[in-house]
Formats: structure tokens, sequence, C-alpha cells
């Protein structure tokens, strides 16, 4: 599928190797066929290393052999970025950007250039079971489409959506969701060592009972409603939890958290549309509260 495509890669931290993995495991293109740009010393060799892919600390070297171009630098470095990369891309160079919040119309006028897909993957793609919402601009080529898709595949599940403002209410859902997990999980364990369990066998405990309940209802494909019914029984265990549950709001304190990452997003997807291409962030600008906005990008 990208045997004849080269990757290079602009910020080569998490996500990046992630991705490069995900390629590389799943045969999709040969090592010497992906390019790594990092401003850190130590990243590209050690990438190198790893997976035999070649490195610079060059953006433009990186930008120019790449047909496709994935911009995997943290939100606030992409407008020194896109200053760096204005003007360089070539027509048949795809972008494929999986910068949270930055919007394509952002990147189009930031790099001067039309074809651009845009993702929203999350954490677990490390595993290659990540969830990956994506979209793209009207330039992208299908034979780009294809590419596109079976990189995301490489990284797990994928869906494409027409409508970019999807990929905000995928950010509060399924990019923001591993935290959401995560959360609700490290409370189970604490809860565990409140019972009186060691912290290892709470985790264990907690950990096969996520993953033995999630392939559960991935593979009955029953709706969620009647698989906790199953487990449910009248005047048992469960429904007395599920009541402290209920009364605590559990339900609602979900919804508002996810309805106020999704807020979150767009507002992040703003101000980074003001951003100017020559670099210029209104993060930087006076007046614009910047308070914790770089923990939850
Ligand atoms: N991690 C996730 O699960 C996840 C999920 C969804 C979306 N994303 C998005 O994916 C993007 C990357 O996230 P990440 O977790 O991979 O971040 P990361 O680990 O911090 O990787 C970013 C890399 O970019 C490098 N960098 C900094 N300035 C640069 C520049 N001017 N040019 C090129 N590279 C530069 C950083 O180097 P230094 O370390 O030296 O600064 C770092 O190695 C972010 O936009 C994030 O929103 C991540």
């Amino acid at each position: 599928m990208l045997n004849d495509t080269t990757l290079a890669f602009i910020g080569s931290g998490t996500m990046a190797e992630a991705m490069i993995k995900g390629i590389l495991n799943n045969g999709l293109t040969d090592p010497h066929r992906i390019i790594a740009s990092d401003p850190r010393l130590e990243r590209g060799p050690e990438l190198e290393e790893l997976y035999g892919v070649r490195s610079t600390t060059d953006n433009k070297e990186a930008a120019q052999a790449g047909d496709i171009i994935v911009l995997s630098v943290k939100p606030q470095v992409l407008p020194f970025v896109l200053h760096d990369l204005h003007g360089l891309i070539r027509p048949h160079q795809l972008i494929f950007s999986i910068v949270a919040g930055a919007r394509t119309e952002t990147i189009a006028r930031g790099l001067r250039h039309g074809a651009i897909v845009r993702v929203m993957p999350n954490t677990p793609a490390q595993m290659g079971e990540g969830m990956s919402v994506w979209t793209s601009t009207p330039e992208v080529t299908e034979k780009q489409i294809a590419q596109a898709g079976a990189i995301l595949q490489a990284l797990g599940k994928e869906i494409y959506v027409e409508d970019e403002d999807a990929l905000d209410m995928a950010t509060a859902l399924s990019g923001t969701g591993p935290t959401y997990v995560f959360l609700m999980m490290e409370a189970l364990v604490e809860a565990g060592v409140y019972l009186g369990f060691s912290r290892r066998v709470a985790r264990k405990l907690v950990i096969q009972t996520v993953l033995g309940s999630v392939l559960f209802a991935e593979e009955s494909g029953k709706h969620l409603a009647e698989l906790r019914n199953m487990v449910t029984s009248p005047g048992g265990t469960s429904a007395e939890a599920i009541y402290q549950l209920e009364k605590g709001g559990l339900r609602t304190i979900v919804s508002k958290a996810v309805w106020a990452a999704y807020q979150k997003s767009r507002l992040l997807g703003e101000m980074s549309s003001k951003r100017g291409h020559r670099g210029t962030s209104l993060l930087e600008s006076p007046g614009i509260p910047t308070e914790g906005l770089e923990e939850n990008e």
C-alpha cells in the first residue's frame, strides 16, 4: 500500500513512534522509506537503532523527502512548524496531521497547501489498539485516502467522518477517553485497597475485569444495558452498588465531563485558527487565558 511512498514525521515523540511501530509491524513500508525529524539530538539515533528508519533534526529536509508528511508535534509548537514549512510543500504531497485541535483550514493557510488529512487518534494506538477518527480535505486523492486509512488501521480501528466538527466530538469521547477509563480503574483499585487487598492484587483484579468486560461487550454485540442487567440480580450486590453510583450522579457527571472536554477542544481549535502562520500564537498574547490549556491538549 505504501511501498513506493516515503513518510516524513515532523516531531518524533510518543505518537510518531507508535505510528512508525504500527506501520513497520504491519509491513506497510520499509524502514528506509521513513524519515523522522526532531530537534532533540538523541531522538533520531534512538529511532534509527530501534526501527532502522532515517532521521534528521531539520524539518525542511524531512518534509522535502516525504510523500506523506505527518505533523506530530504538540499544538503549541505547530505555528512554528507551519512557519518553517510555509510554501515548501509540493502539490503531490499529503499532510497528515494528528495535532489536537488544529483545523485543516489553519494548516492549509499556514502551509499554503490543500491536501490534508486530519486525525484524532488515542493513546492505545501505542499497542495497536487505538481508535482514530479522521477526515480529509477535497484535494486529497483516492490513493491518498486509501494510504491514510491503511496507516490508521495499523494503529487499531478507524472511522472516517465527512464533518470536521465530529473530530472535536471524537476528541472528547475517544481522544480523551483513556483518561476516563484510567481514572475509573484507579478509583476501583483504591476501593479494593480500602477493602483490604494489596495494590498488586487489586490492580490485577481490576485490569482483568475491565479487559474481560470489554471483550465480552465486543464479542456478544449485546446492548450495554442488557449486559449490565445480566450481572444485576434483584436484591444482589450489583444492584446495591448501582444504587450508590446512580445516587452519586455518575451518568450526569460523565456526561458533563465529556461535554466540558468537547467545549475545550472547540476553544483550542478556535484559538489555533487565530494564530498567525508566521509563528505568532494567541496562546502567547496577553489577554488570552492560558492557564491549564497546555495540560489539556
Ligand atoms: N499522545 C497521545 O495519545 C495523543 C492522542 C491524540 C493526539 N495526540 C496529538 O499528537 C501530537 C503529538 O503528541 P505526542 O504525545 O507524540 O507528543 P510528544 O511525545 O511530546 O512528541 C512531540 C515531539 O515533537 C518534538 N518537537 C518539539 N518542537 C519541535 C519542532 N519545532 N519541530 C519538530 N519536532 C518538534 C518534541 O521534542 P521535545 O521533546 O524535545 O520537545 C517531541 O519529541 C500532539 O499534537 C497531540 O495533541 C496525541
